[in-house]
């Protein structure tokens, strides 16, 4: 018989509802995600508090919170640490890290304490091939209705592309916001990819339309400006 007193791993994946967990954090007890319903949401996590590469992570990641704001995103750490361990390190970044311009950086959004690995587990942070103690470094970007839009995983020894999280979330907005989607590289400005036609009438307008670009009949593309893919995905 199932042990339900263990926590069980599990990998949520891409269009299933994001699992449910109450947990303690820097700022407080949080109920994920339902109380960050109507908001997108990152889940990350990092694997050890006082570490280098986590730190250079968490200095960068704070500084450009103001721009996930921006797109209506929170964001949520996580690590196997405690509360005390979690709140040193982050005072430490705070009162004596200098990095690549970044100084006073304070991390207001909540990291999660997860000594027990139950939310690690739950979200298939822990990662026996690479460590049996500490999280990979996982992110699930959450929309408002709480459905997991997208994930990644880095290992331990390499430091995620923050900006590239940003442009996943403008992306996953604007074909949202569109019915779109958005080719390799993709940035607010860039051409958008339009559905697929249907039909081979569909595939012909299309293919004659004057504000699109087609490469061939499955590939078709059209602008959107910058400034109208901003307005609909900024606060
Ligand atoms: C780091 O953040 O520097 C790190 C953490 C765990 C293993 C390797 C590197």
């Amino acid at each position: 018989m199932e042990n339900t007193t263990q926590p069980v791993t599990s990998l949520p994946r891409i269009g299933d509802k994001a699992p449910s967990f109450k947990a303690v954090t820097t700022q407080g007890e949080i109920n994920f995600p339902e109380q960050y319903k109507g908001s997108w949401v990152i889940l990350f996590s990092h694997p050890a508090d006082f570490t280098p590469v986590c730190t250079s992570e968490f200095m960068t990641f704070a500084s450009m919170e103001k721009q996930f704001e921006e797109l209506n995103c929170k964001l949520v750490g996580l690590s196997i640490d405690g509360l005390y361990s979690h709140i040193a390190w982050l005072r430490t970044i705070k009162e004596k890290i200098e990095y690549k311009g970044m100084k006073n950086i304070e991390v207001t959004f909540p990291l999660i304490e997860d000594i027990s690995m139950e939310v690690a587990k739950l979200y298939g942070m822990l990662q026996p091939g690479e460590s049996t103690t500490k999280a990979v470094r996982a992110v699930f970007v959450i929309d408002p209705e709480g459905i997991v839009r997208t994930m990644i995983y880095y290992p331990l020894s390499i430091g995620r592309n923050f900006d590239e999280l940003l442009r996943v979330v403008q992306a996953l907005k604007t074909t949202d916001e569109f019915n779109v989607a958005a080719p390799a590289d993709w940035r607010p400005g860039d051409d958008v990819i339009v559905p697929t036609a249907g039909s081979c009438g569909v595939a012909k307008d299309r293919m004659e339309s004057k504000d699109h670009t087609c490469y061939d009949w499955f590939f078709c593309t059209k602008p959107i400006s910058k400034e109208t893919v901003l307005k609909a995905i900024t606060k």
